[in-house]
């Protein structure tokens, strides 16, 4: 914690609009963390702790949101490269290709969340797709954000069916486990 974050070679700009998103995510993920835990002091201990998430990414999507009354174009192109490239703190660990398979699997942070209670809610609040006052450079960066959440939305589907599937697999084999084996 003394080390705080680094936000590596980001301008202040792109590093403001990242943690909008990023403090959210950690809000969902603390949340349904808490939800798993079947521990109703776990769970109230992780509520807690996303609340607080939730007051970081206030303050740092009211800063995005005047950024963009100031200077709407480069705001936007800092918004469409954030979404774009985003990745949670700590994706150089190791392991942690694996440990975000499994926190997805579970449902506690997966594609459909990201998209759907992180992405898109701050987008709206931004007004992101309803602006009028971009110029070009604003007008293209929101184009490529529009086309790359298209294909995020496809892809969240994607592993939301796969997950239901696998789920109803597994149930299928613990259910076939359960049967008495009348043959021994
Ligand atoms: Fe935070």
């Amino acid at each position: 914690m003394t080390s705080g974050y680094d936000s590596g070679d980001k301008t202040p700009l792109e590093a403001v609009t990242y943690v909008s998103f990023q403090e959210l995510a950690t809000r969902v993920s603390h949340r349904n963390t808490g939800k798993v835990t079947n521990d109703p002091v776990a769970d109230r201990m992780l509520a807690r702790i996303s609340k607080d998430e939730n007051l970081h990414m206030v303050f740092y999507r009211n800063i995005v949101a005047a950024a963009l009354e100031i200077a709407p174009d480069e705001t936007m192109r800092a918004i469409a490269g954030e979404v774009i490239g985003f990745e949670m703190p700590g994706a150089t660990m190791a392991g942690f290709r694996r440990n975000s398979m499994i926190i997805a699997k579970a449902g506690i942070y997966d594609l459909r969340l990201h998209h759907d209670d992180v992405i898109m809610p701050i987008l709206r609040h931004w007004d992101v797709f309803e602006r009028t006052d971009l110029g070009g450079d604003g007008e293209r960066a929101r184009d490529e954000l529009a086309t790359f959440l298209e294909g995020l939305d496809t892809q969240a589907s994607r592993f939301v069916e796969r997950r239901a599937e696998n789920r109803a697999r597994a149930a299928a084999r613990s259910d076939s486990d359960e049967t008495p084996d009348v043959a021994s």
